[in-house]
């Protein structure tokens, strides 16, 4: 990347960074930076989201949006910069204290990330069964109202394998939903399944937004996805949010960068070759 283009990407996010948050901030990011090795993914991301908001956050594979959330939960640490999640400074927690902050997010992951070897219904308890002293018959009433809520009450003893991917995604949603968290994170939800699967989940998201009184950050590249369940969109490029805007306003944007991620095309300011941003 050349001066020039470098600067012109620190002007966008300058510009993104003002944008202005609409309630009470509960996740913040701050000139975030993280390396692998010589591979920079993070270098200066800003974000702020607040509650009961569903943001959504795109931008090319390998672009470092899932790096972004592990952030966020904790599961990576940072070269540099702020995660701050409930007014807690993430990486400062202790082990326990993270633990104890887990509990307030539900996390629906790229791969549905469900045990082959056990029942659908145990797999969407698994952390209750596993290390929570409530009772079973407790537990198994909570399962099956969360497989209720994601429409998949009938699963219940099947294995993952018999499910197809759509499936998956909606058991993978149960567990995220199953102990009432405050924040979800999902991961690409809808990536790999078909045009009508993927908008059942997306209703699925909306149903959560609207009845769960959650905070969300929805990681995708399905603009599609992006647009429906967004109350706002952040574009990340090159390591920053370049811009953060309404579905409207990304849709209306006169930014080359993010107007060529949205359209979906081969020409345009993105190195599309050599970039992993
Ligand atoms: N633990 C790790 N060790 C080394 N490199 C990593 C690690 N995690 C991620 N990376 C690298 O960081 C970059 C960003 O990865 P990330 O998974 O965040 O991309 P992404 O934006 O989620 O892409 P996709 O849309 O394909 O899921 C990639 O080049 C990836 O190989
Ligand atoms: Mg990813």
């Amino acid at each position: 990347m050349d001066k020039l283009e470098s600067e012109m990407i620190d002007e966008m996010a300058a510009n993104a960074r003002e944008y202005p948050v609409d309630g009470n901030v509960v996740i913040e990011a701050s000139d975030l930076r993280k390396s692998f090795g010589p591979l920079v993914v993070l270098d200066g991301t800003d974000i702020k989201i607040a509650e009961g908001e569903t943001r959504v956050v795109i931008g090319r594979s390998g672009c470092g949006k899932s790096v972004f959330l592990k952030h966020v939960i904790g599961l990576l640490k940072p070269d540099a910069g702020k995660v701050i999640v409930f007014g807690e400074d993430v990486p400062s927690l202790k082990t326990n204290e993270i633990y104890k902050l887990r509990e307030r997010f539900g996390m629906v992951f790229q791969s549905s990330a469900l045990f082959d070897s056990l029942s659908v219904g145990y797999n969407v308890g698994f952390f209750l069964y596993e290390y929570s002293d409530l009772p079973r018959s407790e537990i198994d009433d909570r399962v099956r109202e969360a497989l209720r809520k994601v429409g998949m009450e009938s699963v219940e003893k099947k294995r993952p394998a018999e499910l197809s991917g759509g499936m998956k995604k909606r058991v993978g949603f149960a567990r995220a939903i199953l102990h009432e968290p405050d924040i979800i994170l999902y991961d690409e939800p809808t990536t790999g399944l078909d045009p009508i699967t993927a908008d059942v989940i997306n209703e699925l998201i909306c149903y959560f937004d609207e009845e769960l009184d959650v905070t969300s950050i929805v990681v995708t590249h399905d603009m599609v996805s992006a647009y429906k369940v967004g109350d706002t969109i952040s574009m990340m490029y090159a390591g920053k949010v370049i811009q953060t805007g309404t579905p409207d306003e990304i849709k209306g944007t006169d930014n080359a960068f993010v107007r060529q991620f949205i359209e979906g095309l081969s020409e345009g300011p993105i190195d599309v070759i050599g970039g992993t941003g």
